[in-house]
Order: structure tokens, then sequence, then C-alpha cells
């Protein structure tokens, strides 16, 4: 496996694009799944669409208009940044472009949807130039921009993906998920901010949690690798985010026990929230049961069915 960048010189510049439309499908996905705090990602079948066009004018964006107050329009598009990013590193003028975004991933709710917009600049701007970076070398180009890896990965890749930073480049490989349990989302109506849910977080941690982290994490990922959804009620639980961001979060616990309650395998916030995310065998009562608890505490929200995606980012000539 390559995970570094090609020598720039070994990339031929492309001023014409070989491809002049694409489309993107990327998957949502869910980061830490407890205890994988910025190192676990799982792809869900939530997907981001983008259709992109080559023109000869200038810069134009279309969303669906329920999805305009949250989606910049201009330059400072996430899709559009990332696929500048790939145009400079392989040497190619920036074409004039038409993005159609269409995301069906809740966006700030701790679902990807951000590493999703980059996923797709990356991919689509690679496929435009004719394919000259492989997965590794974008991951590494996109995490300048999401800061780490634990939603572009799986965003990329597809499944489960164990990433890190190793002086300051993403290393992902994939984890093995022996039976896939399925999923349900409880989706707030609110917003969570990751900065701010990292701003809550302590400098630093006692030994003893972070001996309880090392240990939960190392089973989450032997537990899935052998389809041991029974262990998943204490591979899931973590000591080095989820107990802070209850301060910004108070009804958290009260919807990891109702998942718990209605049958769940196991639950965590997804990502830096506002989602909370259960594995289960049965999503109906879980999904229930986390929506009454969500009325009782008078969080309104919304549960999701789920599946893990395998395919990670796709791109489809159009
Ligand atoms: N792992 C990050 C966090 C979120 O929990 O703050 C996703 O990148």
């Amino acid at each position: 496996m390559n995970y570094a960048m090609p020598h720039p010189e070994a990339i031929l510049p492309s001023v014409v694009p070989p491809l002049h439309k694409a489309t993107a499908r990327v998957p949502g996905s869910s980061a830490n799944l407890g205890p994988g705090f910025d190192c676990l990602g799982l792809a869900l079948d939530l997907y981001l669409r983008v259709e992109c066009q080559v023109t000869g004018g200038k810069l134009a964006i279309e969303v669906p208009d329920a999805q305009r107050a949250e989606i910049a329009l201009n330059a400072e598009n996430l899709v559009y940044r990332a696929m500048r990013l790939v145009f400079e590193a392989v040497h190619a003028s920036v074409p004039g472009l038409h993005l159609s975004i269409d995301s069906g991933i809740p966006l700030s709710r701790g679902l990807g949807s951000s590493a999703a917009a980059i996923a797709a600049g990356l991919v689509l701007a690679n496929a435009l130039a004719g394919d000259p970076l492989d997965r590794h070398a974008l991951l590494n180009l996109g995490i300048g921009l999401e800061g780490h890896p634990d939603n572009l990965a799986p965003a990329l890749f597809g499944g489960l993906q164990v990433s890190s930073l190793v002086d300051g480049r993403a290393l992902t490989l994939p984890a093995e998920i022996k039976h896939p349990p399925r999923i349900v989302l409880f989706v707030p109506d609110f917003v969570m901010s990751t900065a701010e849910a990292r701003r809550v977080l302590p400098e630093r941690v006692s030994r003893a949690d972070a001996v309880f982290n090392t240990g939960r994490a190392a089973l989450l990922i032997a537990a899935l690798a052998a389809g041991d959804l029974a262990a998943l009620r204490w591979a899931m639980e973590d000591r080095l985010h989820q107990p802070y961001r209850g301060a910004i979060f108070p009804a958290l616990p009260r919807l990891i026990e109702a998942a718990l309650h209605g049958g769940a395998a196991g639950a965590a916030l997804s990502g830096a929230g506002s989602t909370v995310l259960a594995f289960c065998e049965r999503p109906e009562p879980v999904a229930a049961a986390m929506a009454s608890a969500a009325e009782s505490l008078g969080l309104p929200g919304r549960s999701i069915e789920a599946r893990i995606d395998f395919d990670g980012a796709r791109v489809v000539p159009s």
C-alpha cells in the first residue's frame, strides 16, 4: 500500500481535464463509536451526491432550497475547496465548474457531512484530472481541511476504518465486521458544533481513564471482527469525551440508556454529536425507545435506521 503522495514531478500537468462531467456519491459516517476518539469511523448508508460539470464560466453551486442556509454557495464551499486542493496538487488549472449538491446526510449532527463534502470534492477533481492520485493521497490532502481522519477515511474507503496520524500524515486501515449489525440513529433537531464539543474536553486525563479507553477501543474492534454483539455494551463505553460532552448535551446518557433498554447491543455519541448511534439486531424497538426518551426529555429529533456502507466514495461519469 502506498501511503505517500506521489512526487510532484511524477505527475504530468493536465490543463484540460479529460473528463468534463461526473457525479460523486459519498457516505456519511459516525466517528468514535464510543471509545475510539479521533481514530475509529464507520461509513453509513446516508449519502451526499454531487454532480459536477466543467464549464467555461464562473463557479456556480446549486443546492436544494432546504439546504441553502447551511451550504456555502461560493468559493468557501467545502466540495469546491477540496477540488481546488487536488487541482493544485497535480498542477492543473482550476476549471470553471457547476456543482449541484444534495446532502442526504443531516448537517452538523456528527454524521460526517463535512468529511463527505471534502471526499466528494477530492474524488471528483481527481476523476476530472484523470485519476492521478490514489485514495491515501486524497485522504492526506483532505485532512488539511478536516483536521482529523476519523470521518474522512470511511467517507473515502467505506466500512470501518481505523485511522491515526503518523508524523502528521493519516494512516488508515479497514477493520473487519463479521456480522454487520443494524444501526439506529437518533438525530436531534439541535446542531452541535465540533469546535465547541472539543473545547469542553480536558487537556489531561488520568492514566486510569486512558487505560480504560485503550481497552474498550481494542475490545470494540475485536468484538466487531468476531461478530460478538454481546460485548458491545462494554466495548462502546468511553471516559475520554462523552462524560465531558454531557455538559453541552445533558440528555446524552439518558438516550444511551434508553437505546440499551430498547434492546441495543451498544450505543454512543456519533462523532462530536448531536446524533446518538446504537448498534442492534432489531431496529424498531431501539428507535422507539430513543424517540420516547427524547420526547420525555423535551428533545425534538427523529430516529433513522441505517446500515453500514462498504463502498466509500464513488464517482460515476454522467
Ligand atoms: N472525533 C471528533 C470528535 C469528531 O469527537 O471531536 C469527528 O471528527
